[in-house]
């Protein structure tokens, strides 16, 4: 099979998701079909991928939002972040409503480190909305 052949496959979406993203397609990009943006969007997700500096000293903030009713979310959450001290620098926890959460942690450590942390913090089940926001300071430091 050649390297640009194309694989269908089918993905289950919350139709009000998948409206808001037609929407958003429509506003930013009219002539992208949704093959092509979801496409784009697996793309954009390699190159951030790719852009991860794991041997350098990173800073940076993490931002969730997330159902704490969710099983025991609240609980691995802090169980997760218990293990990474020398990394959080500081964490901001805001009340949304009844059920959601808001928690900003400021980040500092080493790539591979931060990275990981983000890792296992978005890929618990409940984490409605998540994103990494990190720098390389410019430092290198042994691993
Ligand atoms: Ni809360």
């Amino acid at each position: 099979m050649a390297e640009n052949d194309l694989t269908r496959f089918s993905i289950a979406v919350p139709e009000n998701l998948l409206n808001q993203f037609d929407k958003l397609n429509e506003r930013t990009r009219g002539d992208r079909n949704r093959s092509e943006a979801v496409r784009d969007l697996i793309r954009q997700a390699l190159v951030a991928d790719e852009l991860r500096t794991p041997e350098e000293e990173v800073i940076g903030s993490l931002t969730m939002i997330y159902d704490h009713h969710t099983g025991d979310l609240t609980r691995r959450l802090d169980d997760i972040q218990h293990d990474y001290t020398a990394e959080i620098v500081s964490t901001m926890h805001v009340h949304l409503d009844h059920h959601n959460c808001l928690e900003i942690l400021a980040l500092k450590g080493v790539g591979a480190r931060v990275y990981e942390l983000a890792d296992k913090l978005l890929a618990l089940r409940g984490v409605h909305h998540g994103a990494l926001t990190c720098a390389a300071t410019g430092t290198s430091l042994e691993l």
